[in-house]
């Protein structure tokens, strides 16, 4: 098993660490028993990941002598709400969850960041665990404690920075996704070569075997590398007021087709999407070759990503969920732009106009 320990040690957020490995939940109901975070342990968990591995989580965790109950929700974009959060803490309540009580998220990013916040607000916070169960939670949304719940008009709006108490990623887990959802999360694995390490690009094509088959010693390699560069740009600016904006390379364009899609577009096709869009700014303001903007668009569709924007998205109803961004300041919308692989920089003063005519032509 491999262990990557996040640094974090201000104000109320502590250090942490991420445990990688094949069949590790043995070895995760052991650091449980050890640690003795809670007396008491609430698994959340949406009906599909609890229908494939809610019993025998339970199980291993149970027989180990912890004290777990499980509670589960429907999945989809849509639970992630703070209706779906209150109605989670009306059942902890009903079940006696107090202050020595902790949550452990299984599940996805829906799972994951709901989970987070109820666990950052229920009696004024509680411990959480995180057990990503799709690579994209395994290389993003686990680590760095975001929390968060939509509002019906805009992604993540309502949220808390909440460190866990410890992530650990299974690798067997991958097994049962979808290939959509496998695909999903590599979006967030090619951001990361495109903002920080252009040589994980070279490595999913080559890799292209390996991933097709979920080679769980290639899948280590790369969610391993994908999960060091989250900790370190995390470490160095926790709260998202410097580096950490990077992360949001696809982002801004990625979230509003999200939203515009009603969820039918996933995250990390949108984000897919967003990333092209970011790519294209970048060399229509001149600050990236067309070489190295092609060599980007490959990479995306390569991982089998969309390079294209669908046209029966409206392109004004993106831009209109650009406008309603958190990341907004005044007029200015933020985009994360690159001068190439490996050098992303944020950019507030894209013209609106801009960002419509490149909508315009990436829509298939
Ligand atoms: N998912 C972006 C971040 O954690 O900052």
């Amino acid at each position: 098993m491999n262990k990557i320990k996040v640094h974090i040690e201000k104000g109320s957020s502590s250090s942490y660490e991420i445990h990688i490995g094949y069949q590790i939940m043995d070895r995760m109901a052991l650091i449980l028993a050890n640690q003795g975070w809670a007396h008491r342990y609430f698994l959340l968990t949406d009906s599909r990941v609890s229908a494939l591995h809610g019993e025998r989580v339970l199980a291993i965790l149970r027989g180990m002598g912890l004290t777990v109950e499980e509670i589960v929700f429907p999945g989809g974009e849509e639970q992630k709400s703070i209706h779906t959060c209150t109605e989670l803490a009306e059942r902890m309540m009903e079940r006696g969850a107090d202050r020595t009580s902790a949550l452990i998220a299984l599940g996805g990013g829906v799972v994951g960041d709901l989970t987070a916040f109820l666990a950052s607000i229920y009696m004024r916070g509680i411990p959480h665990i995180q057990v990503p169960t799709t690579i994209l939670a395994q290389v993003d949304s686990s680590i760095g404690g975001k929390t968060g719940v939509d509002l019906p008009s805009a992604k993540n709006l309502l949220g808390t920075f909440t460190q866990p108490k410890a992530v650990f990623i299974d690798l067997a887990f991958l097994e049962t996704l979808s290939p959509r959802e496998f695909i999903n999360g590599l979006a967030e694995i090619v951001k990361y070569g495109i903002i920080e390490d252009p040589e994980i690009l070279e490595e999913l094509r080559e890799g292209e075997e390996a991933l097709r088959r979920r080679d769980p010693a290639f899948l280590a390699g790369i969610i391993a590398k994908a999960c060091r560069i989250k900790k370190a740009i995390v470490e160095s600016d926790e709260t998202d007021k410097g580096l950490r904006r990077i992360l949001n390379f696809g982002h801004t364009v990625g979230h509003a087709i999200e939203a515009e899609s009603g969820f039918a577009v996933s995250h990390g096709e949108a984000v897919a999407m967003g990333m092209c869009a970011a790519a294209l700014l970048s060399e229509r303001r001149q600050y990236l070759s067309p070489e190295d903007r092609e060599k980007i668009f490959a990479a995306i569709g390569q991982a089998g990503l969309p390079v294209r924007i669908p046209s029966s998205l409206d392109p004004e109803g993106i831009l209109r969920g650009l406008k309603r961004d958190k990341k907004k300041e005044g007029d200015q919308i933020r985009f994360i732009l690159l001068k190439r692989p490996g050098q992303p920089f944020v950019n507030g003063g894209i013209p609106l106009s801009l960002v419509r005519e490149t909508i315009e032509e990436l829509r298939a």
